[in-house]
């Protein structure tokens, strides 16, 4: 008899190519086994009526970031509590640079904190300061390590970059082999309405929104994609929020460019009136881009049915509500151009994309493995270790009541911030039990994994990275 250390029973196990009732046998934190029925005198979890999806990968998540003064509110540890809760096993998160600083003094610090968690990990390397240092001694060190992706920012007073200083990172990646994220929201523009309304008095948080509309994404989205072209460097669109900057990325797929686009709940949820309740109440939903109208989460529907839109992450960046480090950190009556921006969503991503994709018939089970799981990890360099349930892969699982009704409060979410944004939303479908290389460490709602169990995931060569070698003439730049 083959022996397991856990078997997982007569579950709905889903591939991302349909369902079906298998058992899965996991030995040493590895699904060993798919079969109708497997022996074992060793544990076992009853899924029998239940679904079993591959864990969460959130490939988007700002967690313990160290900032100039301090670090990030949420913790490895708190983060991995709530990517639990939610049924996610996997992140890739930031580590940070400074303008006038270098990365590997950073990548230390980061890996320390992330092994402190109990959640499986990689780093995006964001670059704020494109040096001939960084880009060529310091971030080849980091792609040895295994770190595959550098994630820059076309807008934010601290970090943005200028087309000129994107273009060595982009061409840096292509002769190293990274994947480009970006930030796109054009940085002249948002500063000079964001000047004007100011000086209009309009400082409420519901102006965010009126400082950068679609077209300043749509914008910023055409620029990144156009110099990526030019370059020929695959890149990913970070947190797509609208159907305008949608439509360039699939113009631009259309021909046949390494171009793909994540979104994120808030865009198919929250809307920019959310900015506007009374007083500082409006903070709570301020994250960049911002929400838009309740129509467009229909268009965000259409683009990721489409496939323009193939990966959901959370964006998750969590701040307090109350308390002086978190959104009132400039104090309660700060202009909108003070109050950080962020939200956390790491555990509401997962049931809000099922309840509003799969049990409002949206979209299929299938596409919310792909999108959720399957997608992320393979884009970033992570499959076939993780987002998938087959053998040979960690044992990382959701289990799934798919009728379970919940009523979204700050507690299910067991992060570090005092509320999240979807307080009293209605889902249904929720995960019951979350399974980490073969551990359970969330059973309904309870969390038990010991702290400093995670494990970085490092990456090496992969084929969504690859450039095409379509170029206009026969020359780089670098
Ligand atoms: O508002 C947001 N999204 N904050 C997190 C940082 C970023 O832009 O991704
Ligand atoms: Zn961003
Ligand atoms: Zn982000």
């Amino acid at each position: 008899m083959a022996e397991f250390d856990l078997v997982v029973r007569g579950g709905e196990v889903a591939t991302g190519f349909g369902t079906t009732r298998y058992d899965i046998g996991v030995k040493s934190g590895r699904i060993v086994a798919l079969a109708e029925t497997l022996e074992t005198s060793g544990a076992s979890v009853d899924a029998h009526g239940l679904l079993v999806l591959p864990g969460g990968v959130d490939t988007h998540c700002h967690i313990e970031e160290a900032q100039p003064k301090g670090v990030a509110e949420e913790s490895f540890v708190t983060a991995s509590r709530s990517a639990f809760a939610g049924g996610t096993t996997s992140v890739v998160c930031f580590i940070p640079q400074w303008k006038g600083g270098g990365v590997l003094e950073r990548h230390a610090d980061a890996e320390a904190r992330a092994r402190k968690g109990m959640l499986d990990y990689s780093f995006h390397q964001i670059i704020a300061d494109p040096t001939d240092e960084v880009m060529e001694k310091e971030i080849p060190q980091l792609v040895a390590k295994g770190i595959r992706s550098l994630k820059v920012f076309l807008t934010y007073d601290a970090v943005h970059l200028s087309d000129a200083q994107y273009l060595k990172v982009l061409t840096t990646a292509r002769r190293l082999g990274c994947l480009v994220t970006v930030h796109c929201e054009n940085y002249d523009a948002i500063n000079w309405r964001t000047q004007k309304l100011l000086e209009a008095g309009m400082t409420a948080p519901k102006y965010h929104a009126w400082s950068r509309p679609p077209v300043v994404e749509r914008e910023a989205t055409h620029r990144a994609i156009a110099l990526a072209e030019f370059v020929d460097q695959p890149i990913q669109v970070f947190h797509v929020s609208c159907a305008e900057a949608a439509e360039e990325i699939a113009r631009a797929q259309a021909r046949g460019v390494k171009v793909w686009g994540e979104t994120c709940p808030q865009y198919i949820t929250l809307t920019a009136d959310d900015m506007d309740r009374p007083g500082f109440e409006g903070a709570k939903f301020m994250c960049s881009p911002s929400p838009r109208g309740a129509d467009e989460h229909a268009r965000i529907w259409d683009m990721i049915r489409r496939g323009v839109l193939d990966v959901v992450s959370s964006d998750h960046c969590a701040f307090s509500f109350g308390g002086d480090k978190g959104k009132a950190q400039n104090g309660r009556d700060a202009v909108f151009r003070d109050i950080p921006n962020g939200i956390p969503g790491l555990a509401a991503r997962l049931p809000l994309l099922f309840s509003e994709g799969v049990s409002k018939g949206r979209i299929t089970l299938d596409d919310f493995v792909r999108l959720t799981s399957t997608n992320p990890a393979r884009l970033m360099g992570l499959a076939p270790r993780k987002g998938s349930i087959a053998v040979g892969a960690d044992a990382d699982l959701a289990i799934w009541d798919p009728k379970a009704k919940k009523t979204l409060t700050n507690a299910l979410m067991q992060h570090v911030a005092d509320y999240t944004p979807y307080e009293g939303m209605e889902v249904t479908g929720w995960p019951v039990m979350t399974i980490r290389r073969g551990e359970v460490v969330m059973r309904d709602g309870v969390v038990q994994a010991e702290e400093g169990t995670a494990q970085f995931l490092p990456r090496g060569p992969y084929s969504f990275i690859a450039p095409r070698g379509v170029l206009a003439n026969d020359f780089v730049g670098s």
